[in-house]
């Protein structure tokens, strides 16, 4: 987008504001504010900026609880200047407001969901979209793996279309960073599915020398190799998956690094009595809910040894406090070696909820995007980028 000429011109940026919010009130506004160079580049460049995003899933129809109206007052905030805001996304007032507006003002569209033509990819919905600004730049990552209106069937009605500043970052840190050799790399997989990252542990291991495993995603793997794991979390699949990745692991030369030790409870709740117990001796009655402070160890001695550490999915069930020590302890060790020096890419959804829970953190980069960022770490095409890079 740098090198399209701005000034003057009226910028349509998609952006992903899909936030948590509850009772009108922003939970976490990560994804707002990382939206926010591509709207001061362009406010920068005397541009006016009509911005546009989904939330929620409402279905085609409008719903009040996923309206945009409380993102305009937060970017109002961030931004310290008026945003104007329509509350249908293509309405002739809104179309007319667009055409109107003067360099440096900002307007926000309401929900591009309350709209069937938005998830259809509808070409007359894209239309009318596309009249709101005379220059289109998509900075939605975290929709990126989605071909809706708004992102792919767009372009088609703008002369001039362009990759935004945060969708450029994601690419770089999720994609291109396995073009450039850092010696060794590590990746940290947790989260509860096994089966969510196979595409993206497939993809990356020809391009990483160690992978540790915590989570509930660690049980299949601790039972393939013989461990009783009493009630943690661990389907029939799972089991297969993980003896598949047991074997390519072997076969790229990644070292699988297991938990040796487990917090684990009789029940998962905010009062459980915990223990810490070694994999081999997990009990019946109990479950692990997450690692312990041997496997914590562990892990950060290989991160101190490492180049590059890419993270995806909490090591322990952090919703509960008693079960996010070995994730926070992760966290702050990654962050502290960050400062030194050492590039720490964080992946998007859960991961980066609870990075971003303790804003005194600093990591090379975090991911915006949910899905969108498993996807590309596993190699695939994202709708959005393949559109906008053929139209650049
Ligand atoms: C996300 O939160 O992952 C993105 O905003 C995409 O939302 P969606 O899964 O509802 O398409």
């Amino acid at each position: 987008m740098k090198n399209i000429k701005l000034n003057n011109k009226k910028i349509l940026i998609r952006a992903d504001f899909n936030v948590p919010i509850d009772n009108g009130e922003i939970i976490d506004n990560f994804r707002i504010e990382a939206s926010i160079p591509t709207i001061k580049h362009c406010l920068a460049s005397k541009a006016s900026v009509v911005l546009m995003s989904h939330l929620g899933r409402p279905g085609g129809r409008f719903v009040e609880q996923y309206s945009l109206d409380p993102i305009a007052f937060a970017l109002e905030e961030i931004l310290s200047t008026e945003v104007m805001f329509s509350s249908d996304c293509i309405s002739d007032d809104a179309i007319n407001l667009s055409a109107q507006m003067k360099p440096g003002e900002i307007h926000l569209l309401e929900n591009l969901r309350f709209h069937k033509g938005e998830e259809e990819n509808d070409p007359i919905f894209s239309w009318n979209l596309s009249r709101h600004g005379e220059i289109y730049i998509n900075d939605a990552f975290g929709t990126s793996h989605r071909s809706h209106a708004s992102n792919v069937g767009i372009i088609e009605y703008m002369d001039n279309s362009a990759m935004g500043l945060l969708m450029q970052k994601e690419k770089k840190y999720l994609s291109e960073i396995f073009r450039e050799n850092h010696s060794p790399t590590t990746l940290i997989l947790g989260g509860a599915k096994v089966s969510d990252k196979i595409e993206l542990m497939e993809n990356l291991f020809s391009k990483i020398d160690y992978m540790l495993v915590g989570g509930a995603m660690a049980f299949p793997f601790l039972k393939v190799k013989g461990y009783e794991v009493g009630g943690s979390y661990c389907d029939l699949k799972s089991l297969s998956i993980a003896k598949k990745i047991i074997s390519l692991a072997n076969e790229k030369n990644v070292q699988l690094i297991l938990p040796d030790d487990i917090v684990v409870a009789k029940k998962l709740a905010y009062d459980s009595t915990i223990e810490i117990r070694g994999v081999n001796d997990v009990g019946n009655n109990e479950a692990g809910y997450d690692i312990g402070p041997e496997t914590t160890l562990k892990f950060q001695d290989i991160i101190n040894t490492s180049e590059l550490v890419i993270w995806n999915g909490p090591l322990g069930v952090c919703e509960y406090p008693i079960f996010s020590t070995g994730t926070e302890a992760i966290a702050s060790h990654l962050s502290n070696k960050t400062n030194e020096g050492l590039i720490t890419i964080i992946g998007g959804g859960d991961t980066a909820s609870v990075i971003n829970s303790n804003s005194d953190l600093s990591f090379t980069h975090i991911s915006t995007g949910g899905g969108a960022s498993l996807k590309m770490l596993g190699g695939q095409d994202l709708a959005a980028f393949k559109m906008i890079e053929n139209n650049e």
